[in-house]
């Protein structure tokens, strides 16, 4: 099938990619000229695992193409995706302009019946909005469909080519048969392809992002009652896991979610029930626990030194908001950096993939170390913020002969306790028991 995939950002990029994977003919577009000069010379200008093979095989197969030029995208394709940004305006609720204003520009480019897909994550009733900018501009039939993403960085391409589900908001018979055909591929080992209303389409990613980022604080409470009556919250994570009602799955508790995604979809959705006078209370008491849980760490580390951090310097293990990815925004290890620094103290950090975005932020706030080990030279403490695989079985004796003293403070629960015991450092982790 032809398919355009305007904007290519984290999503769009994906989505692009894997869609030509199945021998699809896509053309990528974006404003960006730079960037899609990067592209067309062959270099993926994000970290995403797996994305790299896909990208050369797909662009030396000419099955996958780039351009700044939105007619002749347009012209190419029958099937056009939208994956541009919605950022949260003033008032935490989406911004629509980079869609609507995309919206206005096909609709003068077209000349014949397109499904216009709607990939970015929007508020209940975006399709229509869309639906009527079309019907305003241009007599030519389109379709307008909400088609959700729930691709996690890091894993976006796996999650691409196998998804649990794939969701289709639309009531058109036509649309239907055209996007059942482009994901039947994806879907062979048996998962659905839901189809649906535009609205319930578009809710469904906000309900899903908000349950996951609900699921996640509720366990990081139960740690956080964990330490204060003397149980292990990885023991209460097995009990509760093992009913399948529950699921094993996003039950570790750490420091506070971050992201791209759920803390701006938790924010719009509550902003969203307030514009339809309804107070989805359970959302805006996750909101206020994930702020204090980022702070969680940094209340231990205060604690520790009796309220006096300064002159003291730290390491930092971990940037990125989570594993695999370099994407560092509403990362729990920036407001460690703030609080730590603002506090006095100094730090020196390492992450195998976010130092580059970190520095680009907040340039010289921090020293930054090419090795992990090489990163301990001078500290008072070791500090974990993200669980890298890297970082789960470090080399100890390493850490022993470079680390000043013994102290780790690990916002991920890494290592195992009994562990910690024997080789005599002091251990306090997110629930569990503190070893000193
Ligand atoms: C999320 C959704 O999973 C995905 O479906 C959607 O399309 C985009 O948002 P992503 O933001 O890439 O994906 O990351 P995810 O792996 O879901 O983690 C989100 C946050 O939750 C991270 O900060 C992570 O550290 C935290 N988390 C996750 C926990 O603290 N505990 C867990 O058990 C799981």
């Amino acid at each position: 099938m032809k398919i355009a995939v305007i904007g290519t950002g984290y999503v769009g990029l994906v989505t692009g990619t894997c869609l030509s994977e199945t021998g699809n003919d896509v053309i990528c577009v974006d404003i960006n000229e730079d960037k899609i000069k990067k592209m067309q010379n062959g270099e993926v200008p994000i970290y995403e695992p797996g994305l790299d093979l896909l990208f050369h095989r797909n662009i030396e197969q000419g099955r996958l193409h780039f351009t700044t030029n939105l007619a002749e995208a347009i012209k190419h394709a029958q099937i056009i995706f939208m994956a541009l940004p919605t950022p949260p305006g003033g008032d935490g609720a989406a911004d629509l302009s980079y869609i609507l204003g995309a919206a206005n520009d096909i609709s003068k480019l077209i000349t014949d019946y397109k499904i216009i897909i709607n990939k970015s994550t929007v508020p209940v009733g975006t399709a229509d909005k869309v639906k009527a900018v079309f019907e305003a501009n241009t007599n030519i039939e389109v379709d307008v469909v909400s088609n959700p993403e729930f691709l996690r960085e890091g894993v976006a391409v796996e999650d691409f080519m196998k998804p649990d589900r794939v969701v289709i908001g639309t009531k058109s018979e036509k649309a239907k048969k055209l996007l059942t055909e482009l994901y039947e591929p994806y879907v062979r080992q048996g998962n659905p392809i839901l189809f649906m209303d535009e609205r319930s389409s578009e809710l469904t990613k906000y309900a899903a992002n908000s349950f996951l980022a609900t699921k996640i604080t509720f366990m990081n409470e139960v740690a956080n009652l964990c330490e204060l009556v003397d149980a292990d919250v990885d023991a209460v994570r097995r009990g509760i896991g093992s009913d399948e009602r529950i699921g094993k799955r996003f039950l570790f508790p750490g420091i506070g979610y971050g992201g791209s995604c759920f803390p701006k979809d938790v924010q719009a959705l509550v902003k969203a029930a307030d514009e339809n006078e309804y107070d989805f209370q359970i959302l805006k008491s996750v909101m206020e626990v994930n702020e204090r849980q980022k702070t969680i760490l940094v209340d231990k580390i205060l604690k520790y030194y009796k309220g006096d951090i300064k002159g003291k310097h730290f390491t930092l293990w971990g940037l990125a908001f989570k594993p695999e990815t370099d994407d560092i925004r509403e990362a729990p290890a920036l407001y460690i950096i703030d609080a730590l620094v603002a506090h006095g103290a100094t730090l020196t950090v390492f992450d195998p993939e976010g130092m580059g975005n970190v520095k680009a932020l907040i340039g010289d706030k921090v020293i930054y170390s090419p090795d992990q080990y090489a990163a301990l030279a001078g500290a008072d403490a070791l500090l974990i913020a993200t669980e890298w695989s890297l970082f789960r079985n470090p080399d100890f004796e390493k850490i022993d002969s470079i680390l000043k003293n013994k102290v780790i403070f690990d916002g991920r629960n890494l290592y195992n306790l009994d562990k910690m015991i024997d080789m005599g450092y002091y251990y306090n982790s997110i629930g569990r028991k503190l070893i000193n």
